[in-house]
């Protein structure tokens, strides 16, 4: 089965509005024309409205950084996934390694975030990723592993369809260090392999599974030609209208 390419610039806690709009404006134009790939961009929270608004008639997809499992209520500095419906988020980005190690994410806080978002039809970027401790130790899998069950966990066939894997090694995030195409690959081999045991119904050949890691406009063909790899999540680089269109063009390069 033919997988989309999925490229999505998470640009974490970066750029004001006036900045933001700047960058969509740059990204509208160097991706005219960009069919073949599906694109997304995560802008910080107070971005979203004037970027949904500057996005109307674009293929690009808006994507949020993160959101809250309830509704609404006194849940003082949260944002839920009714309000991102509203200003016409398509993704959610849940579970990053950087909420997981600075803001207390576990893998059952994330599993309510998703199965939040999902209720409200938003799709899922879902996080994932051992850290250079747990890869020296030879736990890589055994982390993937718990981190898919545990993020995953009640959700049918259905909702697996709105998902897309995030595998995002922990070491390779905003250090240069990028995982080699054949580490990723092995990774997302063994992710597929998981998602098999899991669901039937073709999930596992159809959910995409993007990278994320240092990812360059030089490095991201590499990744990108390996099997199991169906796209990217791009920290650094996507906060930049011509290296993130470079990666979002890998097949031109
Ligand atoms: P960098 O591309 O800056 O390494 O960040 C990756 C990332 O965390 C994307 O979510």
């Amino acid at each position: 089965m033919k997988r989309l390419p999925f490229i999505a610039g998470n640009w974490k806690m970066n750029k004001t509005v006036e900045e933001s709009l700047d960058l969509v404006r740059g990204l509208k134009v160097s991706l005219q024309g960009i069919e073949d790939v599906e694109v997304a961009i995560a802008p910080p929270f107070t971005a979203l409205y004037p970027v949904s608004q500057e996005l109307k008639g674009s293929s690009i997809h808006l994507a949020s950084q993160n959101l809250f499992w309830e509704e609404k209520g006194a849940f003082t500095g949260e944002i839920s996934p009714m309000m991102l419906k509203e200003i016409h988020c398509q993704y959610a980005i849940i579970g990053h390694s950087e909420r997981r190690q600075y803001f207390g994410e576990t893998d059952e806080t994330v599993n309510r975030r998703i199965k939040a978002a999902l209720r409200y039809d938003l799709k899922v970027i879902f996080c994932i990723g051992e850290t250079l401790n747990e890869r020296e130790e030879g736990k890589t899998f055994s982390v993937i592993e718990r981190q898919v069950e545990g993020g995953l966990k009640g959700l049918g066939e259905k909702e697996a369809r709105d998902i897309v894997i995030a595998y995002e090694p922990v070491w390779a995030i905003g250090t240069g260090k990028t995982a080699t195409p054949q580490q990723a690959q092995e990774a997302h081999r063994f992710i597929r392999q998981k998602i098999e045991r899991l669901y039937s119904g073709g999930i596992s050949e159809g959910i995409r599974i993007q990278y994320g890691g240092s990812v360059t406009p030089e490095n991201s063909k590499g990744l990108m030609n390996q099997e199991d790899i169906d796209g990217a999540l791009v920290g650094g680089a996507s906060l930049n209208a011509e290296s993130f269109s470079r990666i979002v063009r890998f097949k031109e390069i």
